[in-house]
């Protein structure tokens, strides 16, 4: 029976280096250590040795018991460490190799603008009123005290629909009177920004298309100085806070008196430079004091009330911040263009 146990030793332990397999290995032990394995049957022989046999034999029997359980344990954790080594060779993951850069989407620079005004107006208290497209040609003109027939309006070439008296707003202005309408006679301090268009020629400076961001305060003892420091205020929190500006007389005919608001050109700080035409500043918004019959309009009685108002081209900015040189592209969809903001 010793010998027996020897050969069993020896079998197992040559079988077992054969293995290579987690399958293989379960094999090998239900073959040399389950319930029907030859080590079963001779323990369950041991009865029939004579008494004083059995206890050498036994203890023999269980040494070979336990060396077959411990090259098991050990094959099994061999052929574990293979396979991890063998799967950190073949998913070898190269942390240093540069990522592939995802493409992002990004605001385009007209919204960028619109959006760092916006804020800029919120902080001092004005809210966005966001007004029509599509005009009549009454809110367009004739409530702005821009009567038919009047010289003036040559100075909006327009976009007339089909629709008698109906076009595309020449200018944010017609806001104003919507706005008044709907709150008078509360007080009113809003911007009111959006596309405008014109039928002109599309050159470097002038688009069919262009945003513009008006603006509207009315109340019961608002003035010319209320409407220099206002503007003057937005300038340093557009452009910086040292930024000089200076106001030149002008017309509109829904301003009384009226404005045009340059800033020091930032690019040669004043020393003038091709930008703005040698002559050191940059013209960036028309204004004024809303006109008492456009007031009136709007249902304010401009005895008991005045009001300022001013109107700015979002895009003329951008161009001035960024060094744009046509405004064409910002309609033109060339990604190389957006794509650098
Ligand atoms: N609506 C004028 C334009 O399109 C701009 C403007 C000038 C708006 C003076 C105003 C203003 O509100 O007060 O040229």
């Amino acid at each position: 029976m010793l010998e027996r146990l020897e050969e069993l030793e020896r079998k197992a332990l040559v079988d077992l280096e054969g293995v290579e397999s987690e399958g293989d290995l379960n094999a090998w032990k239900v073959k040399y250590l389950g319930r029907s394995a030859e080590l079963s049957t001779i323990l369950a022989e041991l009865r029939e040795l004579p008494k004083a046999d059995r206890p050498s034999v036994g203890r023999r029997a269980n040494q070979v018991k336990t060396a077959m359980e411990q090259a098991l344990e050990a094959k099994r954790n061999a052929l574990k460490a293979a396979a991890l080594e063998r799967s950190l060779k073949e998913e070898r993951l190269d942390v240093t190799l540069p990522g592939r850069p995802i493409p992002r989407g990004r605001l385009h620079p007209a919204n960028q603008t619109l959006r760092q005004i916006y804020a800029i107006w919120a902080q001092m208290g004005f809210q966005i009123y966001l007004s029509r497209d599509v005009e009549t040609d009454d809110y367009n003109f004739g409530l702005l005290n821009i009567p038919e027939h009047h010289p003036a309006r040559d100075m909006w070439d327009t976009f007339h629909t089909t629709e008698p008296g109906i076009l595309l707003r020449t200018h944010t202005s017609p806001g104003q009177i919507h706005a008044m309408r709907e709150r008078a006679p509360e007080p009113i301090r809003v911007i009111l920004p959006g596309m405008c268009y014109r039928y002109e020629q599309a050159t470097a400076r002038y688009e069919i298309q262009f945003n513009q961001v008006e603006g509207l305060a009315v109340g019961h003892s608002i003035t010319f100085a209320d409407l220099k420091g206002t503007l003057n205020d937005f300038a340093r929190r557009m452009f910086s806070p040292q930024v000089r500006t200076r106001f030149r007389a002008s017309h509109f005919p829904f301003t009384e008196p009226s404005a045009e608001m340059d800033i020091e050109c930032f690019l040669c700080n004043g020393a003038g430079c091709s930008v703005c035409r040698r002559s050191g500043w940059l013209e960036i918004l028309g204004c004024g004091m809303v006109h008492p019959v456009v007031l009136h309009n709007g249902g304010y009685d401009p005895q008991m009330f005045s009001g300022f108002a001013f109107g700015m081209g979002p895009e003329r900015i951008s161009m001035l911040k960024h060094g744009i040189e046509d405004i064409r592209h910002f309609w033109a969809n060339d990604l190389r263009f957006l794509e650098q903001f």
